[in-house]
């Protein structure tokens, strides 16, 4: 692959009969994607919808079913799911810190990993890094040579997760946000990414971004629909699915972390909570941090966007100063609507 990231090794190179299976396998999920509906999305190519959810073809390629058909989870995995702009950047630093806090114990040090890398590049998203043809050609990555636990990371919906992951004790943390505050940040966020890929194309309007989301046609959208999946799977099966809220984080940080470290297997011991240690996690990890990082200043992620584009202001309730009382009232009226009944509030 074109980025040096540590889960490199998984795009070993492979007998001449697996390359030729792997690009079997591609052409038939391009296939299958060419039947799907489509709208145009935010980008210049269309988006597709796959089992009830918008997904870029630019952004995925068919990633979401290759991971659907071919990642196979290991009752060892940690895997993060959030809906896009709630925090996984924070999550991965979070999850990342804690689970390899025994062979990083420094973290103030210079040698932690989260000062090296963005946490993307540590915890790969499956759909766009491991499985999208677009960023690594036809190639099906191999899973199995990571080290266990793995941590690996998704915003596929919950119902478009395999069997292997959805019927194991692969446990999985997922984060969403308060849905004014989503919408604002992914309007700055994806217009980052448009300007970068297509300059031409121009800045999308927060109105015409407002519209789309409203829709349930924004990436990986319908948003409600996706945080819904995983409140049930929490729900269902509250040993194995862990709901946050990214506004509850950032209220009540120690907390958080600590209950994120008891459902990854690994508790804070007494003496690890004496020494502080929840504490520096959640200094090495805050926006402060990692925001002034040299490599979230200048790295940039497979899209060839810079990292700060992931670090924009990281409060809660930005949005009142983009959204309008109309678009406010608007989005509390699709929240109450599509959440009714279901004890989910967002
Ligand atoms: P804003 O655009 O509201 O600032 P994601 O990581 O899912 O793409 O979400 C990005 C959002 O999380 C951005 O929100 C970003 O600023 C915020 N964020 C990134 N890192 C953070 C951190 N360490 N702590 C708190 N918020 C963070």
């Amino acid at each position: 692959m074109a980025d040096n990231t540590p889960y490199k090794t998984c795009f070993l190179p492979k007998s001449k009969e697996e390359e030729e299976e792997d690009e079997r396998i591609y052409k038939r999920l391009k296939e299958i994607v060419a039947t799907l509906p489509t709208i145009k999305g935010w980008s210049s190519n269309p988006m597709y919808q796959y089992q009830g959810f918008w997904y870029s073809s630019d952004l995925v390629g068919v990633g979401p079913l290759a991971v659907h058909d071919h990642f196979k989870a290991h009752t060892t995995d940690v895997l993060l799911a959030a809906t896009p702009k709630s925090g996984t950047t924070w999550l991965k630093s979070l999850a990342f810190a804690v689970m390899n806090r025994k062979s990083h114990p420094s973290l103030d040090g210079r040698q932690h990993p989260l000062l090296k890398f963005n946490s993307h590049d540590l915890v790969p998203t499956l759909e766009l890094r491991l499985y999208n043809n677009n960023h690594n050609g036809d190639r099906i990555p191999n899973l199995d040579i990571l080290l266990s636990p793995r941590l690996l990371a998704t915003h596929m919906p919950y119902t478009s997760l395999p069997q292997s992951v959805t019927h194991s004790g692969c446990r999985i943390i997922y984060i969403c946000r308060n849905i004014n505050d989503t919408l604002v940040s992914y309007w700055h966020f994806f217009n980052r990414v448009r300007s970068k890929n297509n300059s031409s194309m121009g800045p999308i309007t927060l109105e015409e971004t407002f519209e789309w989301f409203c829709e349930g046609k924004s990436e990986y959208g319908p948003l409600w629909d996706q945080a819904l999946g995983y409140w049930k799977g929490s729900l269902d099966r509250p040993q194995n699915v862990l709901f946050l809220k990214y506004d509850d984080l950032q209220e009540e940080p120690v907390l958080h972390l600590k209950r994120m470290a008891e459902f990854m297997g690994c508790p804070f011991s007494s003496m690890e909570e004496k020494e502080g240690m929840v504490d520096q996690i959640i200094k090495l990890c805050s926006f402060e941090n990692l925001s002034n990082l040299a490599v979230n200043k200048t790295a940039t992620n497979h899209l060839g966007v810079t990292y700060d584009a992931y670090f924009r202001q990281g409060k809660v309730g930005d949005s009142m100063s983009y959204l309008t009382s109309e678009m406010m009232e608007e989005l509390h009226h699709i929240t109450e609507q599509k959440l009714h009944g279901s004890g989910l509030t967002l």
